[in-house]
């Protein structure tokens, strides 16, 4: 099986599913997730390859996106096959992409899962991050900020989701990413409440 030739056929199956994305899920995003599960699998001794293509292939099937999660997956499971993977590393892949899916806030089992997990994680920090935020409050209808602090809004999932990232890392080296990406959306939201404090 050629690794080279896998990652570019899955980087063309994603391609049609999340190009017309305005959510903060789009081929980006993948390829983002992708880039750093690479990276930090070399540095964990896993299979670098292994984690690309679980980063490329991680959101085909979340219930945000995917009208049908089950026939997604199935679908999914169906390519890694035909692209010529054992079937023991289809599994550790669906694997990885499950406890990352569907079980936010667990600890996957699997270094492959805690790679995947540190690399989602890292995308929704940092620059990248805030601008994921506002894409996806904006997609949704939701408000960028509001006076009353019962609402919901894309400032509010800051204090409530993404400022305790950086605590929830797997790895040592998605920990320290997270601790830089940390301090850029600290300093936006500072500046944030200097301009909006009237
Ligand atoms: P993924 O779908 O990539 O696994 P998430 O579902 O946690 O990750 O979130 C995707 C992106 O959307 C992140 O940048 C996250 O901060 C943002 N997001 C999720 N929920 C909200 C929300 N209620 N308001 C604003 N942004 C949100
Ligand atoms: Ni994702």
């Amino acid at each position: 099986m050629d690794q080279e030739h896998v990652i570019k056929q899955a980087h063309e199956y994603i391609e049609p599913f999340f190009e017309e994305d305005v959510t903060g899920h789009g081929v980006d995003h993948m390829k983002r997730v992708a880039l750093w599960a690479k990276r930090l699998a070399i540095q964990e001794e896993e299979s670098p390859f292994l984690a690309e293509l679980a980063g490329l292939l991680h959101d085909l099937d979340d219930a945000k996106l995917s009208s049908n999660t089950q026939r997604a997956k199935a679908d999914r499971k169906a390519k890694l096959q035909a692209w010529g993977l054992s079937k023991e590393n289809c599994d550790r892949i669906e694997n990885a992409i499950e406890t990352v899916s569907f079980q936010k806030g667990r600890i996957p089992q699997t270094m492959l899962g805690k790679v995947l997990q540190d690399a989602d994680r890292l995308d929704a920090i940092g620059a990248v991050g805030i601008a994921r935020t506002f894409a996806f409050g904006g997609a949704k209808g939701q408000k960028i900020h509001s006076k009353d602090d019962g609402e919901k809004t894309s400032i509010s999932h800051f204090h409530e989701k993404l400022l305790h990232i950086k605590e929830k890392m797997n790895t040592d080296t998605g920990r320290k990413e997270a601790e830089y990406r940390h301090k850029t959306i600290e300093r936006f939201l500072v500046e944030f409440e200097r301009e909006t404090m009237v």
